[in-house]
Protein backbone atom coordinates (compact mmCIF):
# COMPACT_ATOMS: atom_id res chain seq x y z
CA UNK A 1 0.00 0.00 0.00
CA UNK A 2 1.64 3.63 -0.88
CA UNK A 3 1.98 6.45 1.65
CA UNK A 4 -0.40 8.38 0.00
CA UNK A 5 -2.97 5.64 0.53
CA UNK A 6 -6.09 7.46 1.63
CA UNK A 7 -8.85 4.96 2.20
CA UNK A 8 -12.03 5.78 1.10
CA UNK A 9 -14.54 5.99 4.35
CA UNK A 10 -18.14 6.76 3.20
CA UNK A 11 -20.12 8.54 6.55
CA UNK A 12 -24.07 7.90 6.47
CA UNK A 13 -26.36 9.87 9.02
CA UNK A 14 -29.51 10.37 9.32
CA UNK A 15 -32.83 9.77 12.03
CA UNK A 16 -34.01 5.94 12.58
CA UNK A 17 -36.04 4.41 9.96
CA UNK A 18 -34.66 6.71 6.84
CA UNK A 19 -32.92 4.39 4.93
CA UNK A 20 -29.65 4.04 6.06
CA UNK A 21 -28.84 0.70 6.49
CA UNK A 22 -29.93 -0.39 3.17
CA UNK A 23 -28.24 2.27 1.71
CA UNK A 24 -25.02 1.96 3.66
CA UNK A 25 -25.04 -2.36 2.95
CA UNK A 26 -25.19 -1.41 -1.34
CA UNK A 27 -22.76 1.09 -0.94
CA UNK A 28 -20.66 -0.58 0.64
CA UNK A 29 -20.80 -3.70 -1.90
CA UNK A 30 -20.78 -1.39 -4.96
CA UNK A 31 -17.35 0.17 -3.65
CA UNK A 32 -15.93 -3.20 -2.21
CA UNK A 33 -15.73 -2.02 1.36
CA UNK A 34 -16.87 -3.55 5.30
CA UNK A 35 -19.96 -2.24 6.50
CA UNK A 36 -20.63 -1.24 10.26
CA UNK A 37 -23.92 -0.65 11.22
CA UNK A 38 -22.84 1.74 14.53
CA UNK A 39 -26.55 1.45 16.15
CA UNK A 40 -25.85 -2.16 17.06
CA UNK A 41 -23.29 -0.98 18.89
CA UNK A 42 -25.34 1.30 21.39
CA UNK A 43 -28.17 -1.37 21.18
CA UNK A 44 -25.90 -3.95 22.33
CA UNK A 45 -24.67 -1.76 25.01
CA UNK A 46 -28.31 -1.69 25.87
CA UNK A 47 -29.52 -5.26 25.97
CA UNK A 48 -26.28 -6.31 28.47
CA UNK A 49 -27.35 -3.62 30.46
CA UNK A 50 -31.17 -4.89 30.60
CA UNK A 51 -29.75 -8.37 30.48
CA UNK A 52 -27.78 -7.44 34.05
CA UNK A 53 -30.94 -5.91 35.37
CA UNK A 54 -29.56 -2.37 35.30
CA UNK A 55 -31.56 0.84 34.38
CA UNK A 56 -31.20 1.87 30.65
CA UNK A 57 -30.55 5.08 32.62
CA UNK A 58 -27.70 4.03 35.09
CA UNK A 59 -24.86 5.67 33.31
CA UNK A 60 -22.62 3.31 35.05
CA UNK A 61 -23.98 0.23 34.40
CA UNK A 62 -23.98 1.82 30.61
CA UNK A 63 -20.19 2.25 30.60
CA UNK A 64 -19.00 -0.71 32.16
CA UNK A 65 -20.98 -2.89 29.15
CA UNK A 66 -19.31 -0.59 27.24
CA UNK A 67 -16.12 -0.84 28.14
CA UNK A 68 -16.37 -4.47 28.09
CA UNK A 69 -18.36 -5.24 25.12
CA UNK A 70 -17.09 -8.25 22.39
CA UNK A 71 -17.82 -8.88 18.96
CA UNK A 72 -20.24 -11.53 19.46
CA UNK A 73 -22.66 -9.19 21.46
CA UNK A 74 -23.77 -7.17 18.43
CA UNK A 75 -24.34 -10.27 16.24
CA UNK A 76 -26.86 -11.12 18.38
CA UNK A 77 -30.16 -11.15 17.09
CA UNK A 78 -32.47 -9.66 19.47
CA UNK A 79 -30.85 -5.90 19.26
CA UNK A 80 -34.16 -4.91 16.88
CA UNK A 81 -37.22 -3.55 18.57
CA UNK A 82 -38.62 -2.69 21.97
CA UNK A 83 -37.21 -2.37 24.43
CA UNK A 84 -33.68 -1.93 23.16
CA UNK A 85 -34.78 1.15 20.54
CA UNK A 86 -35.05 3.44 23.57
CA UNK A 87 -32.96 1.90 25.75
CA UNK A 88 -30.27 2.26 23.20
CA UNK A 89 -30.62 6.20 23.08
CA UNK A 90 -30.80 6.30 26.60
CA UNK A 91 -27.15 4.56 26.62
CA UNK A 92 -25.56 6.55 23.56
CA UNK A 93 -26.61 10.12 25.68
CA UNK A 94 -23.71 8.99 27.49
CA UNK A 95 -19.97 10.25 27.21
CA UNK A 96 -18.38 7.42 28.66
CA UNK A 97 -20.39 5.11 26.25
CA UNK A 98 -19.40 7.12 23.35
CA UNK A 99 -15.88 7.03 24.48
CA UNK A 100 -15.90 3.50 24.61
CA UNK A 101 -17.21 2.66 21.80
CA UNK A 102 -15.06 5.40 19.79
CA UNK A 103 -11.65 3.25 19.03
CA UNK A 104 -13.34 0.47 17.75
CA UNK A 105 -15.50 2.41 15.06
CA UNK A 106 -12.08 4.07 14.18
CA UNK A 107 -10.25 1.20 13.86
CA UNK A 108 -12.86 -0.58 11.54
CA UNK A 109 -12.58 2.04 8.77
CA UNK A 110 -8.85 3.22 9.37
CA UNK A 111 -6.81 0.86 7.40
CA UNK A 112 -8.65 -0.10 4.09
CA UNK A 113 -11.93 2.13 4.11
CA UNK A 114 -15.67 1.30 4.94
CA UNK A 115 -19.13 2.44 5.12
CA UNK A 116 -20.17 3.49 8.52
CA UNK A 117 -23.82 4.65 9.05
CA UNK A 118 -25.27 6.02 12.38
CA UNK A 119 -25.74 9.58 13.90
CA UNK A 120 -22.07 11.07 14.21
CA UNK A 121 -20.25 9.24 11.68
CA UNK A 122 -19.33 12.90 9.85
CA UNK A 123 -19.67 15.00 12.56
CA UNK A 124 -17.11 12.91 15.64
CA UNK A 125 -16.32 9.45 14.18
CA UNK A 126 -15.15 10.51 10.87
CA UNK A 127 -14.85 14.50 10.46
CA UNK A 128 -12.12 13.62 7.52
CA UNK A 129 -15.13 11.29 6.03
CA UNK A 130 -14.20 10.83 2.04
CA UNK A 131 -18.05 11.46 1.44
CA UNK A 132 -21.29 12.26 3.92
CA UNK A 133 -24.11 11.67 2.99
CA UNK A 134 -27.35 12.98 5.91
CA UNK A 135 -30.13 10.63 4.85
CA UNK A 136 -33.69 11.83 6.37
CA UNK A 137 -37.53 10.96 5.76
CA UNK A 138 -40.66 12.68 6.72
CA UNK A 139 -41.38 11.12 10.41
CA UNK A 140 -44.88 9.79 9.09
CA UNK A 141 -42.74 7.65 6.30
CA UNK A 142 -40.11 6.38 8.62
CA UNK A 143 -43.10 5.79 11.09
CA UNK A 144 -44.83 3.61 8.35
CA UNK A 145 -41.18 1.91 7.93
CA UNK A 146 -40.94 0.65 11.31
CA UNK A 147 -44.43 0.00 11.67
CA UNK A 148 -44.54 -2.50 8.60
CA UNK A 149 -40.49 -3.83 9.84
CA UNK A 150 -41.96 -5.26 12.98
CA UNK A 151 -44.85 -6.74 10.99
CA UNK A 152 -42.53 -8.13 8.49
CA UNK A 153 -41.14 -9.90 11.45
CA UNK A 154 -44.52 -10.92 13.05
CA UNK A 155 -44.96 -8.09 15.80
CA UNK A 156 -47.96 -6.49 16.22
CA UNK A 157 -47.41 -3.21 16.57
CA UNK A 158 -50.00 -0.23 16.86
CA UNK A 159 -48.86 2.52 13.72
CA UNK A 160 -48.97 5.50 15.51
CA UNK A 161 -47.21 4.76 18.69
CA UNK A 162 -44.64 3.34 16.61
CA UNK A 163 -44.44 6.73 14.61
CA UNK A 164 -44.44 8.50 18.07
CA UNK A 165 -41.83 6.66 19.77
CA UNK A 166 -39.24 7.82 16.48
CA UNK A 167 -40.41 10.77 16.58
CA UNK A 168 -39.23 10.71 20.50
CA UNK A 169 -36.35 8.79 20.09
CA UNK A 170 -35.20 11.50 17.32
CA UNK A 171 -36.18 14.40 19.05
CA UNK A 172 -33.74 12.83 22.24
CA UNK A 173 -30.78 12.02 19.56
CA UNK A 174 -30.93 14.95 18.04
CA UNK A 175 -31.25 17.34 21.87
CA UNK A 176 -28.61 15.66 23.96
CA UNK A 177 -25.23 17.24 24.61
CA UNK A 178 -22.95 13.83 23.82
CA UNK A 179 -22.35 13.87 19.99
CA UNK A 180 -26.13 14.71 19.05
CA UNK A 181 -27.77 13.75 15.49
CA UNK A 182 -26.98 16.92 13.49
CA UNK A 183 -26.17 17.00 9.67
CA UNK A 184 -22.08 18.07 9.38
CA UNK A 185 -21.50 21.40 7.53
CA UNK A 186 -20.45 19.39 4.33
CA UNK A 187 -23.17 16.29 4.66
CA UNK A 188 -24.85 15.97 1.41
CA UNK A 189 -28.74 15.65 2.48
CA UNK A 190 -30.51 12.68 0.87
CA UNK A 191 -34.21 13.08 1.47
CA UNK A 192 -36.10 9.28 0.53
CA UNK A 193 -39.70 10.38 1.74
CA UNK A 194 -40.85 9.73 -1.84
CA UNK A 195 -37.94 7.24 -2.98
CA UNK A 196 -37.59 3.71 -2.77
CA UNK A 197 -34.41 1.98 -1.63
CA UNK A 198 -33.76 1.43 -5.46
CA UNK A 199 -34.13 5.20 -6.06
CA UNK A 200 -32.42 6.48 -2.75
CA UNK A 201 -29.35 4.00 -3.80
CA UNK A 202 -29.02 5.54 -7.30
CA UNK A 203 -29.42 9.35 -5.93
CA UNK A 204 -26.53 8.23 -3.25
CA UNK A 205 -24.74 6.86 -6.00
CA UNK A 206 -24.60 9.85 -7.88
CA UNK A 207 -24.30 11.79 -4.45
CA UNK A 208 -21.38 10.16 -3.76
CA UNK A 209 -19.98 9.71 -7.50
CA UNK A 210 -19.65 13.53 -7.86
CA UNK A 211 -18.03 13.86 -4.22
CA UNK A 212 -15.26 11.53 -6.02
CA UNK A 213 -14.64 13.35 -9.12
CA UNK A 214 -14.82 16.86 -7.19
CA UNK A 215 -11.75 14.95 -5.13
CA UNK A 216 -9.98 13.66 -8.53
CA UNK A 217 -10.83 10.48 -6.98
CA UNK A 218 -11.64 7.52 -9.39
CA UNK A 219 -14.96 6.01 -7.86
O1 LIG B 1 -29.50 3.37 14.09
P1 LIG B 1 -30.19 2.66 15.27
O2 LIG B 1 -31.65 2.92 15.35
O3 LIG B 1 -29.88 1.21 15.29
O4 LIG B 1 -29.50 3.30 16.58
C1 LIG B 1 -29.89 2.95 17.88
C2 LIG B 1 -29.63 4.13 18.81
O5 LIG B 1 -28.23 4.32 18.95
C3 LIG B 1 -30.22 5.46 18.34
O6 LIG B 1 -31.32 5.85 19.13
C4 LIG B 1 -29.10 6.46 18.50
C5 LIG B 1 -27.90 5.69 18.88
N1 LIG B 1 -26.78 5.87 17.97
C6 LIG B 1 -25.91 6.90 18.23
O7 LIG B 1 -26.11 7.66 19.17
N2 LIG B 1 -24.81 7.07 17.45
C7 LIG B 1 -24.58 6.26 16.42
N3 LIG B 1 -23.48 6.45 15.66
C8 LIG B 1 -25.48 5.22 16.11
C9 LIG B 1 -26.60 5.06 16.90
Amino acid sequence: MSALFVPLIIAIDGPAAAGKGTLARRLAQHFGLPHLDTGLLYRAVARRVIDAGHSPTDAEAAAMAARTLRAEDIRRGDLRGPPVDEAASLVASVPAVRAALLAFQRDFARAGGAVLDGRDIGTVIFPEATAKLFVTASVAERGRRRWAELRARGVAADRDAITAEVQARDAADGARAAAPMVPAEDAMVLDTTELDAEAAFARALELVGAKLAALGRAP
